[in-house]
């Protein structure tokens, strides 16, 4: 058996040996395809091999067209809008995530990009602190979670909007459930996103929502950038000197945010999230195990397609 990495942004180093050790003790090989420039370079080493990991990389139906062999792909993280989970079910291929194994890092960065806000992006002028503040957490998952219990370490109040998640599972946590995102964005100063990008919520995070926040609202976004009505907010950051916006993934009209807003918004220079030796660790020997345990086993814990 043949597992892939094909990763545009590459695990660390440490990720690939645990990969590697995990592979070969199976008795499979592996093969490495890193910081790759063209998609034909992933075309033709997936062509031969029995599975796949990838981080972001876009697995299209082009790419599954592609993998002779193919029975099984691994998205090394959460967000799983980079697979084309239909190509994978109509040639029977097994799509899968690995959940919560990079979480803390984003959590860690959600909170690491509050402080910068709040302190005008380490630029002149008087900062503020997060304590006392109250926190909006929108989808209470894995990463949702970690956010709230360190921001209670920070002295912030927590509110959380999730509704696949029960109430009482969110108060026991010591975070306010809240019923609405109109209730969320009204009573919050921060609010931190969680929510996957789908059909449901591409574009949902606009002028409606934004225009609610209370007096010196910030935004932060780990999640995806699809989510962002982008014209709306930058016509909500208009209007609103005071509410500010900060991306772990570039808007698609960022140097338009940059040039029109300046310190008020802030976009990591590529997506750090999971840029963690710890989290390619986690999740990298994870996708691996579960490959190991799928090709074995027929163990499907975490299929994500029908
Ligand atoms: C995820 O969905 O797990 C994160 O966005 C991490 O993505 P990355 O592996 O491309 O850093």
């Amino acid at each position: 058996m043949k597992v892939l990495v094909a990763t545009e942004k590459p695990f660390a180093a440490a990720a690939i040996n645990g990969i590697r050790e995990i592979v070969e003790k199976a008795g499979y090989e592996l093969v490495l395809l890193e910081k790759y420039t063209d998609v034909a370079e992933f075309y033709a080493a997936v062509a031969d091999v029995d599975a796949l990991i990838v981080r972001s990389d876009k697995v299209t139906k082009e790419v599954i067209a592609h993998a002779n062999n193919l029975k099984i792909v691994v998205r090394a993280g959460a967000g799983f809008d980079n697979l084309d989970l239909d190509a994978c079910s109509e040639r029977g291929i097994v799509a899968m995530n690995t959940p919560g194994q990079n979480s803390n890092a984003v959590a860690e960065l959600a909170l690491g990009m509050m402080v910068y806000m709040a302190r005008n992006t380490f630029q002149k002028g008087t900062g503020s602190e997060l304590k006392g503040k109250r926190l909006g957490i929108q989808a209470y998952g894995n990463v949702g979670r970690l956010v709230a219990k360190i921001a209670q370490g920070f002295g912030m109040e927590v509110a959380a909007f999730d509704p696949f998640v029960p109430t009482e599972a969110i108060e026991k946590d010591g975070v306010k459930p809240v019923l609405s995102l109109d209730e969320l964005y009204s009573t919050c100063q921060y609010i931190s996103l969680h929510i996957p990008a789908n059909e449901q919520t591409k574009k949902s995070i606009g002028k409606a929502l934004l225009g609610q926040m209370p007096k010196g609202g910030c935004l932060i976004n780990t999640a995806r950038k699809e989510v962002i009505n982008e014209d709306e907010l930058i016509e909500i950051l208009s209007e609103r000197t005071d509410l500010k916006y900060a991306t772990d993934i570039a808007a698609d009209k960022q140097e338009e945010l940059n040039t029109l807003f300046g310190n008020r918004v802030f976009a990591t220079p590529k997506k750090m999230g999971a840029e963690t030796a710890e989290a390619n660790i986690n999740a990298g020997l994870a996708a691996a195990s579960q490959i190991v345990d799928y090709l074995e086993n027929g163990n499907e814990r975490f299929r994500l397609n029908k």
